[in-house]
């Protein structure tokens, strides 16, 4: 069975990547990652305020940046270690880069255009294949427009892929009014590959402490619909490669994926869930499930089930969610029953319990306490998913009683 792939001109061995997650934070993780048979991994995020900081503590350097990060998102928590300064991150990226036998990609997370071309080419000084930007820009200021926040996509981008000349790949959000439309705007502007898509991080209340807890839901394979359905309309319309990423827990997540049209398909929950060998356990299922299907090649599959390439694509998402339609509702209507019939619905929050992390012992700091030492990040053991202990507190659960 040929696996192999390509990827922004990357020859892959096979079309799993590892995308950016705590897994590769050490180098021994990385080994993991790559004995575990991904083809490609792509590095934890270097985060421009992080850089911005280290630079400015470390050189004394007097610039304000020009623009600045709303207040507001320090109530959205980004992941700081401090031992992966940009020094840290660079040497573990040149030692990784000797270490494996597969492509390392670097990941820059960048709000301004102006203040990290330099970090991106260092990336490719320290050997990275590509670099992937994931512009993790929240507009938390409603005065910001859509279009100003596509503008600061295609800015960041365009400085980056001046600056070196290995491949750039662009890790998106799906927030965009028209996802469709800045895909193909970074790709008219040159981007190697869009990844579609990014998660954001978004926070829980903590109903004990009264407190905003950073949080991660790892992702489930319904959740990959939105990024499939996208890379099904873009394939054929844009020249950038299309990375998949969100969702993948079965073999057949991976082959849904390629039908779709991706040329490579990313994936973190899986082997946060299951560690880094699982790789090797969904490449196998998606050769098997090939060979039921009688497929040689990742090229013979990819893409067959893609958007036609039809201007009328509204008709084609219609089309999709009509298509069984009422098979779909056959499906939903016991489900319905059964939970009007149910009088609490704490089932649906254990559930998901069970799929979260708990990111506060591995160093998940708030920005408005700013970036701080993390002494408990080590290596990957530290970072594999643990169930989030904080059950609902007793009272919090209890309906409140009627005076
Ligand atoms: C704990 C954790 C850390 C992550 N760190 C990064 C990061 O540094 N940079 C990045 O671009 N994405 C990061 N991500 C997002 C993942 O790379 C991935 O895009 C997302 O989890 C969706 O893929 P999945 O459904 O396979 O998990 C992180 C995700 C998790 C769960």
């Amino acid at each position: 069975m040929d696996l192999s792939t390509g990827y922004m001109g990357l020859a892959l061995r096979n079309p799993l990547v590892a995308s950016p997650s705590p897994l590769s934070h050490t180098l021994d993780g990385i080994r993991r990652l790559a004995d575990g048979g991904v083809s490609a991994i792509v590095m934890f995020s270097l985060f421009e305020e992080q850089l911005r900081e280290r630079a400015e503590r470390t050189y004394r350097l007097v610039d304000e940046p020009a623009e600045s990060f709303p207040e507001a998102l320090g109530y959205f928590p980004s992941v700081v270690d401090e031992d992966v300064g940009p020094r840290g991150y660079l040497d573990l990226l040149e030692r990784a880069v000797s270490a494996v036998d597969i492509p390392v990609i670097a990941s820059l997370n960048g709000i301004t255009p102006e203040s990290w071309t330099g970090y991106a080419r260092a990336m490719q000084d320290a050997g990275a294949a590509a670099i992937e930007l994931n512009i993790y820009y929240f507009p938390a200021d409603p005065e910001i427009s859509g279009p100003d926040v596509e503008q600061r996509h295609v800015d960041v981008f365009q400085r980056v892929k001046a600056a070196v000349t290995v491949p750039v790949a662009v890790k998106l959000k799906p927030y965009f009014s028209s996802p469709g439309a800045i895909a193909l705007r970074l790709d008219e502007a040159g981007a190697d590959g869009l990844v579609l898509f990014n998660r954001f991080l978004y926070p829980d209340i903590d109903l004990e402490r009264l407190a905003v807890r950073p949080m991660v839901d790892l992702s489930s394979p319904a959740d990959a619909r939105v990024p499939r359905t996208w890379i099904a309309l873009l394939r054929g319309k844009v020249r950038a490669s299309l990375a998949a990423t969100i969702g993948v827990e079965v073999p057949a997540d991976l082959a849904r994926y390629l039908l779709a049209g991706a040329d490579v398909v990313m994936t973190t929950s899986a082997l946060l869930r299951h560690g880094p060998r699982y790789a090797t356990e969904l490449l196998d299922g998606l050769s098997s499930w090939m060979r039921h299907k009688g497929f040689q090649t990742v090229d013979e599959l990819r893409g067959k089930l893609s958007a036609p390439d039809i201007t009328d694509h509204a008709a084609y998402e219609r089309r999709l969610r009509h298509s069984d339609a009422s098979r779909q509702r056959r499906r939903l209507r016991p489900l319905v029953n059964e939970s009007a019939a149910r009088d609490d619905d704490l089932e649906p929050a254990k559930q998901r319990r069970e799929s979260s992390v708990d990111l506060r012992p591995v160093a998940l700091v708030a920005k408005s306490r700013g970036p701080r030492h993390a002494s408990t990040v080590a290596g990957m053991p530290a970072f594999r998913p643990v169930p989030a202990t904080g059950a609902p507190h007793p009272q919090a659960a209890q309906p409140r009683q009627r005076q």
